[in-house]
């Protein structure tokens, strides 16, 4: 091959997402095949929602409105902005991608959470800048150590609460602090992705920080709690220049008509957000305690999912996630994640946490011992 890629590739390793159903199906010949991977929410949208989307289908020949107007001005009027304050994206992702392609230059760096998303680091790397990982502290973000890494090269610096994958919450209180700390030529970025599951009491997440800081982003999805992970569209609330900016390194119809139409009429049902952040927490609360009866223990989590030790079983801790997934159970090996000797595994409907707790405990040797506390993350 003649072509040579841009330097950066080279120092990147490709993201792995969790496997797809089928693709297990088919290799181990199961007939039940449970996905607990991707963090996503185990039920299908709204039902208003999903008839949205079939009555939108017969205009799929036109592009989408570029601007995400109508969504932007629903979710304007939800946060108390102005239209002009709301970014909407392919998925929250693509918004870590653009704000990074925004401000990042070869040479700036990055203040990273680590373990967290990696699409922080990799989008940090592609810029050409350099990603300064601050150490999770007890599983959680370190945020003094984050205030301390700032150098006069930092030009953004990254809050995901709760964490992926990890789920551990800080209080908005705390990140206040933070931002005070930071200057204010740095751009920080709060992902709150699993924003909806917490149900710590300040659960309101950032928004007020946002609003009194122009160089702070806050960054939401419909693809969690509203279960439209399938159709990418996520938002971030923003000072009017930073959307501008965004509006230049965008592609020009970045979001897709029906994400657009389905997140728009996903806001009209807060109600039934609400029914699945109890139902989540419901099932967060009794995975963690099933996992406590088998001696298993778990990074206690805000989101749809859950950090669990996976040490001391009948197969070393890194073939652990391969043996689930023979037996139709596809979680999230912990070391690819930056958590070795740990499974991240998504709150899924009560039987797909049943039948993962049923496949982990035939793999049971000893079931008194529990893992060692503060092993490494
Ligand atoms: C912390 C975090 N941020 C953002 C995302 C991406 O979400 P979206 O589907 O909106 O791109 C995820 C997805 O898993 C995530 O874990």
């Amino acid at each position: 091959m003649a072509v040579t890629f841009v330097p950066a590739l080279a120092g990147l390793e490709l993201y792995r997402p969790g496997l797809p159903i089928e693709e297990v199906r088919r290799t181990y010949g199961l007939e039940r095949v449970v996905k607990l991977a991707s963090n996503e929410f185990p039920l299908p949208p709204f039902p208003e929602v999903r008839q949205a989307v079939l009555d939108a289908v017969d205009g799929l020949q036109r592009y989408p409105d570029g601007h995400s107007s109508v969504l932007r001005e629903a979710l304007a009027e939800l946060y108390d902005r102005g239209p002009d304050q709301v970014v909407v994206g392919s998925g929250s992702c693509e918004l870590v991608y653009l704000l990074a392609l925004a401000v990042l230059r070869p040479g700036d760096q990055a203040v990273l959470p680590a373990p967290s998303f990696s699409p922080y680091r990799y989008v940090t790397v592609l810029c050409g800048a350099e990603p300064v990982k601050v150490r999770l502290r007890d599983h959680t973000h370190d945020l003094e150590a984050m205030a301390q890494a700032v150098t006069p090269r930092t030009r953004m610096l990254v809050v995901c609460n709760p964490n992926n994958p990890t789920g551990t919450h800080v209080p908005p209180s705390e990140i206040a602090r933070l931002v005070e700390r930071v200057p204010d030529d740095v751009l920080v970025v709060i992902d709150e992705a699993y924003v909806e599951f917490v149900t710590a009491d300040d659960r309101e997440g950032s928004l007020d920080i946002q609003r009194a800081h122009e160089n702070v982003v806050v960054l939401r999805t419909f693809s969690k709690i509203y279960g439209l992970s399938g159709l990418r569209t996520g938002y971030g609330l923003c000072a009017p220049e930073v959307r501008e900016a965004l509006d230049k390194v965008r592609q020009p119809f970045n979001v897709n008509l029906l994400g657009q139409l389905a997140a728009t009429e996903a806001l009209k049902y807060p109600h039934r957000v609400a029914e699945r952040r109890e139902a989540n927490a419901r099932l967060r609360d009794r995975l963690a305690a099933r996992l406590a009866e088998l001696g298993r223990a778990t990074v206690p989590s805000q989101a749809n999912f859950v950090l669990v030790d996976i040490e001391g079983l009948s197969v070393p801790q890194d073939r652990v996630c391969e043996a689930l997934l023979a037996m139709g159970v596809i979680v999230r090996d912990g070391n690819t994640l930056g958590c070795p000797g740990w499974a991240r595994v998504t709150v899924g409907t009560e039987e797909e946490v049943d039948f993962f707790l049923e496949k982990l405990a035939t793999l049971e040797v000893d079931r008194g011992s529990a893992c060692t506390a503060g092993k490494g993350d």
